[in-house]
This record gives structure tokens, sequence and C-alpha cells, in this order.
């Protein structure tokens, strides 16, 4: 890579910082994107990505904002989340809209606005960024942060193994292996850490071990992993069940025909959701790109893996925006423009997107990892 190259990739992951950084609301809270109205809230999912790029890169005061966030939206419903965990092991019936949503407001309030909330997957992925944070970091943890990990590993045990809707917000009847990965990989990750107590770290085992053992039975056909069980169809958050979730190790042939099977369908340069995508017409979405690039070097593919950096790099706005998706190869011509008469242009900057090309960047070594100090981007 020229000398060039690598100056403009680190200058977009300084500028990358910069837009996080000023998108993140006083409350902790993470806007997923600013300028487009229905993303003017705080996903856990979309949070927990973020933060562990900004970690990754020594943004440990913003990433440690974001957890304090998290634990007090949490800790805040302790006793909703007590009384459907009780009244779900009495056999009561639970509806989904008593269950948490998948974003809040940036001050953590519950929004008015309908949306298909009932996703479990951001909250085993919080779990997971902010073990990653410990690990890495050697911060002490607070006493409200326990209090929320442990809360979150009753609440994903008493209830991963009904259907939600999935990354995308789509299909809450079905059970999706992209949100099954990351509950596992939360509940792992919370297992391996003694700042939770032991009958919390038993119980994340044990959920943990029967939702792996579930998919595998479950969630696989043509060996590899599927979008939902009964499907043989890929879907690109499959991805994250072998880096970083590691539903399945990358050694093993599922993970590797899982790998193959997203790159034979669901990648034109950059990725595709899923094939059956409609969304702004079903474009290729920059963070996909970066979870390909993620697994493309745990298989020892670090070249494939820079052209997928750069191939993020590329779609930057001259400010160096970096949206959602791009239109290059749409899976669905036809369906782009009602999307953007009724809701605008993609969404951009997403934050979502800027946190991966930080996180793949610096996987590939292209920025230092945990470098408090490292030199800011200047507007
Ligand atoms: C995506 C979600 C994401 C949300 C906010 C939705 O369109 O499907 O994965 O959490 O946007 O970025």
């Amino acid at each position: 890579m020229s000398a060039d190259n690598l100056r403009h990739l680190r200058d977009l992951c300084d500028r990358s910082v910069e837009i996080i950084r000023a998108n993140q609301h006083d409350s902790g809270a993470y806007v997923a994107c600013p300028s487009f109205p229905v993303y003017r809230y705080c996903w856990f999912r979309d949070g927990a990505f973020i933060a562990d790029a900004m970690s990754r890169i020594g943004e440990y005061e913003s990433a440690e904002a974001f957890f304090d966030w998290c634990s007090r939206v949490l800790v805040s419903r302790s006793s909703v989340i007590g009384s459907v965990i009780a009244r779900a092991r009495e056999g009561e019936e639970v509806a989904d809209t008593e269950l948490l949503p998948c974003r809040y407001r940036l001050d953590g309030d519950d929004d008015d606005e309908p949306w298909t909330n009932f996703q479990l997957d951001g909250y085993g992925t919080w779990l997971w960024a902010l073990s990653e944070h410990l690990r890495r970091s050697g911060r002490s943890t607070s006493s409200l942060w326990r209090s929320a990990a442990g809360l979150t590993v009753d609440y994903l045990s008493a209830f991963w193994s009904r259907p939600c809707y999935d990354w995308w917000e789509e299909h809450g009847d079905k059970r999706h292996v992209g949100t099954l990965g990351a509950i596992v990989g939360g509940l792992e990750a919370i297992a391996r850490e003694d700042f939770v107590d032991d009958e919390h770290r038993r119980v994340a085992q044990t959920a943990a071990a029967a939702a792996r053992d579930e998919v595998l039975r479950l969630g696989v056909q043509d060996g590899h992993l599927c979008k939902w069980y009964g499907t043989n169809a890929v879907d690109a958050s499959l991805l994250s069940c072998i880096i970083p979730f590691r539903l399945v190790e990358p050694e093993e042939p599922i993970a590797q025909a899982t790998l193959a099977a997203v790159e034979t369908d669901l990648v034109s340069v950059g990725v595709h959701r899923y094939l059956a995508d409609t969304y702004y017409g079903g474009g290729e979405w920059l963070l996909l790109s970066a979870f390909l690039g993620w697994q493309q070097l745990s298989f020892g593919r670090a070249k494939d893996a820079a052209t997928q950096l750069s191939w993020i790099a590329a779609q930057a706005e001259p400010n160096g925006y970096l949206p959602e998706q791009v239109a290059g190869h749409l899976l669905a011509a036809d369906r782009e423009a009602e999307w953007i008469a009724s809701s605008g242009p993609v969404a951009s900057p997403l934050l979502w997107s800027h946190a991966m090309f930080i996180t793949l960047a610096a996987e590939l070594g292209i920025v230092p990892e945990s470098a408090p100090d490292r030199p800011r981007f200047q507007a």
C-alpha cells in the first residue's frame, strides 16, 4: 500500500473518531445517524460496536460514557426486567411489547414511535463490548456496570430462545442465527470476566451453551450457518458469528463454509445484507464490508481485507462522511426510488459505518490500537 493511501486511510480514521465524538450526546448515547429522522436514536447494537471501536483506539472516556448510558437504561428498568422474567418463569404470557426495545431516545427514555422493537442481539453485543473494553484497558469496573451486566445476563438467559426481529429489524417471527451469535458472544464474553458474580457467570455459560447447541442443530444447512432456522439462505450478519462472537471458530468447517456462502451470494465489491433485500434497492453496506474484511483477516487473507478497507474509504463523501450503504450494485434497482421519495437520501454519516471502518483499520494495524494520546484530526 502506498504512503499516500496509508495517509488517506489514517486521516479517514481520525475523521471518523471526530464524527463519532461530535455525535455522542452528553448522556453518553451515540446517535445512529444525526440527519436521518428515524435514526436519531441510540441503539444498543450500533452503540456497542461504536463503543468497541472507540475503546480499541484508546478513546476510553467515550466508550465508558456509552457503557454508563447502557447501564443507566438497564438499571432504571430493573423492576420491569425482574417482573417479565418472573412472569415468563411462571409460564405467564409476556408480550413482545413488554420486553426491552432495541432503541431509546438519547436521554435514555423510551420512544413512543411505533418500531420493530423486540430485538435481542444488541443486549448481547453490549456485554461483549464491555468485556472487551475491560480486558484491553485493564480499567476498573463500576458497580453500575456490574449491576447492568447481571441484569442483562438474567434477561438474555430468560428470553434468548424467543423469536425476535433481526439485525435489520425484520421478520420478528423467526429465530435468527445472527441474533443468536451476538447473544452467545456476549454471554460467553461476560462469563469469562470475574466482574459479574459466580452465579451470573454460571447462568451466562449455561444459556450460551444451550443457544450454541441449538444453532448447530437447527441453524446449519449445506454445511453453513443460515439466516434463520428453516432456510438455507445466508445473511451477512452471520459473519459476526465467526469474528467477533465466535459461535463457531474460524478453523471450523462451518465457519469456512459460511464465509464462502456469504462471499458467493452477497459480495459485489462491497457486501449486501441478504439477497432479497429491497431497502433503498438493496445496496452494499459499508459496515458489512468491514465485517467481511475482519473475517478475511482471521483467515489469513490480509490483502483481501485491505481491499475491503480501501473500498469503504472510497465511498466517503468529500467531508469524510460514511453512508450506511451505496448504490453501485443494487439487488433491486427498481425499489430504490420509492425509498428516496419516502425517506430522503441514504443515512449519512452512519456512526456504525465509521466504527467498523476504524475497527478494520485497527485490526489491519493501519491505526494503532489503544493509543489515548494519538494526534487528533483538525477540522
Ligand atoms: C438497520 C439496523 C440499524 C439501524 C440504525 C437500520 O436500518 O437495519 O441494523 O441498527 O438502521 O442504524
